[in-house]
């Protein structure tokens, strides 16, 4: 994957378990402590091999990492110059999620390998929604948890997620049932819906 996936992973571990943390992750991944360029693509091995090194080192499991890892991740992408595209995704959660192909592809002209995740939003409600994931990857499920949480605080929305259809076990993709909330006391008025 493009070495932003990689800074992001390597942005969570540094600021929760420190440098010396992420050092011994790349030990432990045999990496060299690398310098991950941005638009670079390494081979998605590498950020398995992170993730599992940064697991055994925090005693996490991986999917507790790949969803701290989603967490953080638009935060990280807005500090890296992607606000105005993140803001342009949607005025509202369910009009982020639904345009979340867009976003991928408009990125993907500064990304030329890019293989990006494709999602699709059914039975919209007032308060829940179905995400659908699509992937070529597999075991990412816990990072779009992990973005989920992410792009809802976007929104000052609580969120719930169950990931109640898993790729490989009688479908093609993954589902999570999503339902939300306007955090109490958030500012703005409907956040949920366009
Ligand atoms: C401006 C914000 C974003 C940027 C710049 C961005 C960019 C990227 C890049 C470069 C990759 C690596 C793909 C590859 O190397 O082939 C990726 C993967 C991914 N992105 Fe995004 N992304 C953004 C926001 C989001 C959001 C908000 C979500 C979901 C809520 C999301 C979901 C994913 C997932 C799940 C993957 C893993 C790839 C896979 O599932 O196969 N991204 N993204």
């Amino acid at each position: 994957m493009y070495g932003l996936i990689n800074q992001a992973i390597q942005a969570h571990v540094e600021s929760r378990y420190g440098a010396a943390a992420w050092r011994r992750g790349c030990a432990a991944a045999m990496l060299e402590e690398p310098a991950f360029l941005t638009l670079e693509s390494y081979p998605d091995s590498v950020s398995y091999a992170l993730v599992a090194a940064v697991a055994k080192e925090t005693g996490l499991s991986p999917a507790v990492v790949l969803e701290d890892v989603g967490r953080l991740f638009t935060g990280f992408a807005a500090s890296r110059g992607y606000e105005d595209l993140l803001r342009a995704t949607g005025s509202s959660f369910a009009q982020f999620l639904t345009n979340l192909d867009l976003l991928h592809s408009h990125v993907g002209g500064a990304y030329p390998e890019l293989r990006p995740p494709s999602f699709r939003v059914s039975e919209l409600q007032e308060d829940c929604m179905r995400l659908h994931y699509y992937s070529t990857r597999e075991g990412l499920a816990s990072m779009v948890i992990g973005l989920l949480h992410g792009a809802a605080e976007r929104f000052e929305l609580t969120l719930e997620v169950v990931h109640d259809v898993r790729c490989g076990e009688g479908s093609d993709h993954d589902e999570f049932a999503v339902r939300f909330a306007l955090r109490s006391g958030a500012a703005h008025a409907d956040k949920t819906h366009p």
